[in-house]
């Protein structure tokens, strides 16, 4: 479809555009379940974050905290029997959550679009990267192939591949490791997306090409103010890139708050672990997120009370924390939300450097 025959319903006033008109992408209450052996498992629930144009989010939790598992949700992605219970998910104006899938479509690529880790998997081997890059152009705006083509060189040159006369004619395997991630990177941006979600996009990369492809991204992001999701388990990268951090662990969202509320002013017990051990605001790429002891809850199987609860030095004994969920409260002015029940009581964050 291009982009002229396209037409999406903008829903009526919604209670959470309304509120937040400068958020391009606005997520609340999102919950997602899969069928499991003894009832529906809910593997995200009651996830809610926003971005703002030319911002970044970070979202950082260990492995199965339900990163990834978001944004799939948000984008209408889930495979089945996986399903989007409840929330509300605002990309731009419109409510994806309530759209059929064929206009869902249309805005994934136009107007939100995202980036895997692994760039072998993402692209098709049997296709050159220029046949991909034009399929993208062409299925979405209204241009020959000729056109397309000379549009998708200079992509290629605008994510800084050498040579991109030539190399539009390679295919994945002709390319090292960074330079299919930056191939990606300029399929994400060809239409000019308002929201970038970037999924651990470097992970698979050395330290100094991980660098040099994000600095690409937040050059990119300068030029088109589009919003950014960096997920990522590399805190050095929060600490160089983000604008707001949204913390997960066990499918929920335990705080979120300004980068340096997060880095300086943690309020749950869960980021507190997370970043005791580092980092500063100026440490580099490269911190990985630190073990914390004991294991990540199987989600098929939460403990009553606060998920955390099993690990949580600051638990001591108390009763609601293991008979009672902890909502998510604000704890200031200035969007800075924990889900403790305690997080009056937590002592400034001592790092250990
Ligand atoms: N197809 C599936 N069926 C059932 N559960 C699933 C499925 N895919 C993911 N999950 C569950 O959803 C939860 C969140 O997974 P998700 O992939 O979002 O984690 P993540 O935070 O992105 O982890 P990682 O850092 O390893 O990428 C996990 O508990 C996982 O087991
Ligand atoms: S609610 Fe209780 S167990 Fe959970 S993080 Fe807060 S203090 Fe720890
Ligand atoms: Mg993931």
């Amino acid at each position: 479809m291009n982009a002229v025959a396209l037409s999406v319903a903008r829903p009526a006033a919604s209670p959470i555009a309304a509120r937040a008109p400068h958020r391009v992408l606005d997520v609340f209450g999102l919950t997602t379940a899969f069928p499991g052996d003894d009832g529906p498992m809910t593997v995200i629930d009651e996830v809610s974050l926003w971005v703002e144009p030319g911002k970044t989010l970070a979202v950082v939790g260990e492995s199965g905290s339900g990163k990834s598992m978001t944004f799939l949700s948000a984008l209408g992605l889930v495979a089945a029997p996986g399903k989007v219970v409840a929330g509300q998910v605002i990309l731009d104006g419109h409510s994806l959550t309530s759209m059929p899938q064929a206009q869902l479509r249309t805005l994934r690529g136009r107007v939100i679009s995202m980036v895997f880790q692994d760039p072998l998997t993402a692209l098709n081997p049997v296709f050159t990267i220029g046949q991909q890059l034009i399929e993208v152009l062409r299925a979405h705006l209204p241009i020959g192939r000729r056109e397309a083509r000379q549009r998708a060189i200079e992509l290629l040159a605008r994510v800084q591949i050498p040579d991109p006369i030539r190399r539009i004619d390679d295919y994945p395997h002709q390319l090292s490791g960074g330079m299919r991630q930056r191939v990606l990177i300029a399929m994400a941006v060809a239409l000019k997306p308002k929201v970038l979600i970037a999924d651990e996009p470097t992970t698979a990369l050395d330290v100094t090409v991980q660098a040099q492809i994000l600095d690409l991204l937040a050059d990119l992001q300068r030029e088109t103010g589009m919003g950014v999701v960096l997920i990522t388990h590399d805190l050095g990268l929060v600490a160089r890139y983000a604008d707001r951090v949204a913390v997960m662990y066990a499918g929920r969202v335990v705080e979120s708050g300004s980068r340096d509320d997060i880095f300086h002013r943690a309020k749950h017990p869960y980021t507190h672990a997370l970043f005791r051990s580092i980092p500063r605001l100026d440490s580099v790429a490269g911190d990985d997120l630190p073990a914390i002891e004991g294991q990540p809850p199987n989600v098929a199987a939460l403990p009553p009370g606060c998920a955390f609860a099993p690990r949580c030095f600051h638990r001591q004994g108390r009763a609601d924390c293991t008979s009672t969920r902890p909502r998510s409260e604000a704890t200031d002015d200035n969007e800075h939300r924990s889900a403790c029940w305690h997080w009056r009581t937590l002592p400034i964050l001592k790092r250990d450097t």
